[in-house]
């Protein structure tokens, strides 16, 4: 079965060619980052306006890579939720229009079962069961996957999602969006131990997460430096790097938690926040240390990309499922 992809939910417009047998054929991105960057943020509206434009051109592309003529598939995958719901309805309404004309199904996905799915496109893909943590700029959540759609949530942040904690302690230090790649790149120059930020709610039993006193610490913090006549580039790596540490230390204590009370061995990370290097090493290490393993997808799919929904959808096609009339989005919507 051949799926075509299509992810606009938030400020990436992705499209992707995916086929059951032969594997990924093809995919293209369009990142607005420079478009909302000086907002500090993504506008909704900018973000749909700018998704009209980039979709048609990206479709023609991943077919022409893939070297499959305009229309030839057995289905169409969009994400229907959550997200922005004017961004969503874009990529729904381009995608249901291209399946009738092409007089193939189409199917809405969720966004963070996209993200999920996306280390099984890596060479090595993780086997069922394992444990799942989602790190997004709008999710954290531990879930136990035991195969396509069968899904237990084990906890999730109460708060702040580990992205958005990036994104606003990136933001009141001044730096630009999205926050969580500066954070990382000013951390590696940051001196170890200068100061040191809480690791929220591992003092207590439970998987759930809260982020938004980390938040609050650095802010106290970072405006003591600047009252000090301190908030040098210096400081700022400094800040950034025990941040940094905190949030992996805390996402660390979890997952080792979930490991252990589930009894499973493979450890699987997705969404934006996976693709720190510091995370993936610190997990790395602890599951080895439980005789497990960890998996995790190419940096490239860690964010929004059009190939795992072009997955998600080739897997639920295969299991007969098709959309109801009409487009689905849904701003919100659990999995
Ligand atoms: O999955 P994603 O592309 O979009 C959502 O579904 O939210 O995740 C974006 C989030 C942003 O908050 C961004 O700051 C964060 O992922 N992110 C990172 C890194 N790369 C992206 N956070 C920490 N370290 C990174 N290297
Ligand atoms: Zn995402």
């Amino acid at each position: 079965m051949r799926v075509l992809g299509i992810e606009t939910s938030c400020d990436e417009t992705g499209v992707a060619l995916y086929d059951s047998e032969r594997g990924l054929l093809a995919d293209a991105l369009f990142s607005q980052i420079d478009l909302h960057r000086i907002y500090g943020g993504v506008v909704p509206e900018l973000a749909s306006r700018d998704h009209v434009k980039r979709l048609i051109p990206l479709l023609r592309e991943v077919f022409a890579a893939a070297g499959v003529a305009e229309g030839e598939v057995d289905g169409v995958a969009y994400t229907a939720g959550p997200g922005l719901v004017g961004a969503l309805l874009v990529g729904g309404a381009c995608a249901k229009a291209m399946a009738f004309a092409w007089g193939v199904p189409a199917l809405g996905v969720h966004h963070m079962e996209g993200h999920l799915l996306a280390p099984m496109l890596e060479e090595q893909p993780p086997e069922f069961p394992f444990v799942a943590l989602l790190v997004s700029g709008g999710h954290t959540q531990l879930v136990r996957v035991d195969g396509i759609g069968r899904y237990q949530l084990l906890g999730e942040s109460l708060d702040d999602a580990a992205g958005e904690a990036f994104d606003k302690t990136a933001k009141l230090m001044g730096l630009p969006y999205p926050g969580g790649p500066e954070i990382a790149r000013l951390a590696q120059a940051g001196t170890p131990g200068r100061f040191v930020f809480p690791r929220p709610m591992t003092d207590r039993p439970g998987l759930d997460f809260s982020f938004s006193g980390l938040k609050t610490a650095v802010l106290n913090t970072w405006q003591q430096c600047q009252a000090a006549d301190d908030a040098s580039e210096q400081t700022r790596s400094d800040i950034a790097r025990a941040f940094e540490l905190a949030v992996v230390e805390t996402l660390t204590i979890k997952c080792r938690r979930a490991l252990k009370a589930t009894g499973l061995k493979r450890l699987v990370i997705a969404g934006g926040v996976s693709a720190n290097r510091e995370l993936r090493h610190s997990l790395g290490k602890m599951a080895a240390g439980l005789k497990g393993e960890l998996f995790y997808a190419r940096p490239a799919f860690c964010t929004d990309n059009g190939a795992m929904i072009a997955y998600a959808g080739c897997q639920r096609l295969l299991a007969g499922q098709q959309d109801q009339a009409g487009i689905q989005a849904r701003a919100r919507w659990p999995m």
